[in-house]
């Protein structure tokens, strides 16, 4: 079994970004399991690092615990969501205890606008190649137009972007796998 550790951006209910991982999950396949992390935590605060909350170590643990680090976010002005940066900073705290080293990692996302999370993408790479996760290069998928390319369900029903969702998560666990 491959475990992977999942991040969605998004706190919405009907998010694309949600229906964009739960998509990933159906298409990874029975010999891969996906852990979602809360991201739903206190703004971060130095303070409070010397009584960690538990809602922060919880994701610490699924992160640790995981083969993998997947990404899944919207792009919100041009930049990474401040509630997954949140989210991030907690995870790679306390200095020295970052959670995330060493994990292959790769980030998706899906936008309403025709540039499909590309400048969020690129920035949560940034963040991630300081903290010394093995990032995957290629292929990218940066879904844009998401209410065309999603049903009323949160189902892809896009075939063009289903094809590219597939090749994206099966490059992914082979990924991961490699680095096993
Ligand atoms: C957006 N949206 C957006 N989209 C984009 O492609 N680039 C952007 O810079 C932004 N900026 C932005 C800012 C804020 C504050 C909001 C609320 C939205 C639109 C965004 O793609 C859209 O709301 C998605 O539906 C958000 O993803 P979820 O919640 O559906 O997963």
């Amino acid at each position: 079994m491959i475990n992977i550790a999942v991040f969605v951006g998004s706190l919405r209910e009907k998010s694309f970004n949600v229906s964009l991982a739960h998509t990933l999950e159906k298409l990874a396949g029975e010999n891969v399991a996906f852990h979602y992390v809360d991201i739903n935590l206190p703004l971060f605060n130095q303070d409070l690092e010397a009584a960690y909350p538990a809602e922060a170590q919880r994701g610490k643990d699924i992160v640790e615990a995981a083969d993998g680090v997947l990404f899944v976010t919207p792009e919100f002005n041009r930049g990474v969501p401040g509630v997954l940066k949140n989210a991030v900073d907690w995870i790679s705290r306390p200095w020295g205890k970052s959670s995330f080293v060493g994990k292959p990692t790769a980030i998706t996302g899906a936008s309403v606008s025709p540039t499909g999370t590309a400048l969020a993408q690129y920035q949560l790479r940034q963040a991630m190649t300081y903290l010394d996760v093995k990032l995957m290069g290629a292929p990218e998928l940066m879904i844009a137009g998401a209410g065309e390319a999603f049903d009323e369900n949160g189902v892809l029903t896009d075939e063009r972007w289903l094809k590219n969702t597939k090749a994206f998560i099966d490059a992914f666990i082979a990924f991961v796998e490699h680095q096993k």
